[in-house]
């Protein structure tokens, strides 16, 4: 194996077609990240066919600015690596065939990556000193994990949300206050402005020692607040609601990853994911890791929503473990990570 390895790493899971080049797992010379959040937008939400035509327009370009921006040519490039699961099908057979068909006509090993593991490795490119074992949150748009990162690709999923996502919960209440899409950003900058403590909104923190979530309850309640308002015609601070709602995801969020991280004996508690770039949630973390022992680590915002780099980091680790896929790999919608 060759020690300066450079990989080239593609993502297409959801809305951002993505392309990198990252050399030994850490360093990144390219993250070129083509969003299209403003084609979405208008319908409220990600329209899966949509994603997968965008990205098939974009692949090529990105890819080609990710070589560029990183001054390399393909024979440069020692692996070929793109995201193969969770994510939406038809989006993630694009960036899956492209990596395959580059691997395969440059006779290139390539290397299918798991979506949560690039979320998870993300820390690595922010904190260079990290290594396993740490604890992790992985939140985003479709998933919230808290996951003991055993070692580079070894991991035990402590708890999963057992129905929306905490990333997603943000959407839909982003939706119902005519915020517009994604919801998470600008619940966070309304919130700001508004009182935490205005409505006591439910926390799901479920049994005894379980590290999974539910956002459903909460959604519903703040949906019947929003609606048993407007039936009395009285007026919605939003900010107080944004902030209200925001408290409540959060308060759960950083309880259960502290007390993971204790249950575990971690050193770190580490974010992942859209979700992870939340102010409060950064704040809060920050304060229950400080009382508890525990340190706490994120990726900077733009690592922790969609993005290439994360997934050639976590393909390095793979490859380095002489992991290698096979052609014939496929795209598979809900893989999981154990
Ligand atoms: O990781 P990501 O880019 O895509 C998925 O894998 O799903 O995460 C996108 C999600 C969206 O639901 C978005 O609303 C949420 O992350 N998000 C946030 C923030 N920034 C992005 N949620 C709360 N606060 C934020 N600042
Ligand atoms: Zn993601």
């Amino acid at each position: 194996m060759k020690r300066n390895t450079k990989i080239l790493a593609i993502e297409t899971s959801c809305d951002e077609t993505s392309a990198a080049v990252v050399r030994n797992g850490r360093e990144v010379l390219s993250n070129i990240i083509s969003s299209q959040i403003d084609t979405h937008k208008k319908f409220g939400g990600v329209v899966p066919e949509v994603a997968s035509r965008k990205h098939l327009e974009n692949i090529s370009l990105v890819i080609d600015e990710a070589l560029q921006s990183a001054g390399v040519e393909m024979k440069d490039i020692d692996v070929v690596a793109a995201t193969c699961g969770p994510g939406l099908v038809g989006a993630l057979l694009i960036g899956l065939t492209t990596a395959k068909a580059i691997a395969f006509s440059c006779s290139l090993p390539f290397i299918g990556v798991n979506h949560i593991e690039g979320h998870i490795a993300a820390n690595y490119i922010e904190h260079i000193d990290l290594e396993p074992p740490f604890t992790c949150l992985v939140a985003s748009g479709g998933h919230s994990h808290i996951v003991n990162v055993v070692g580079y690709t070894d991991y035990e999923v402590m708890g999963r949300t057992r129905d929306d996502a905490a990333g997603e919960a943000f959407d839909k209440i982003a939706r119902a206050l005519g915020l517009g899409y994604p919801g998470g950003p600008l619940i966070d900058k309304l919130a700001a402005s508004g009182n935490r403590k205005a409505i006591d909104f439910p926390r799901a923190f479920l049994e005894e020692g379980s590290y999974d979530f539910s956002f459903s309850g909460l959604k519903s309640a703040v949906l019947n607040y929003l609606n048993s308002k407007k039936m009395k015609n009285k007026a919605i601070n939003t900010a107080d609601v944004a902030a209200s709602f925001q408290e409540a995801v959060t308060d759960v969020l950083s309880a259960k990853l502290v007390k993971a991280a204790l249950d575990k004996k971690s050193e770190y508690a580490a974010l992942a994911g859209g979700v992870a770039s939340n102010s409060r949630l950064r704040e809060l973390l920050k304060q229950r890791g400080e009382q508890a022992g525990i340190k706490v680590i994120y990726p900077s915002p733009g690592l922790c929503t969609d993005n290439a780099a994360m997934i050639g980091c976590a393909a390095y680790y793979r490859y380095i473990n002489g992991t290698k896929s096979d052609f014939t790999l496929n795209a598979i919608p809900n893989l999981s990570l154990e």
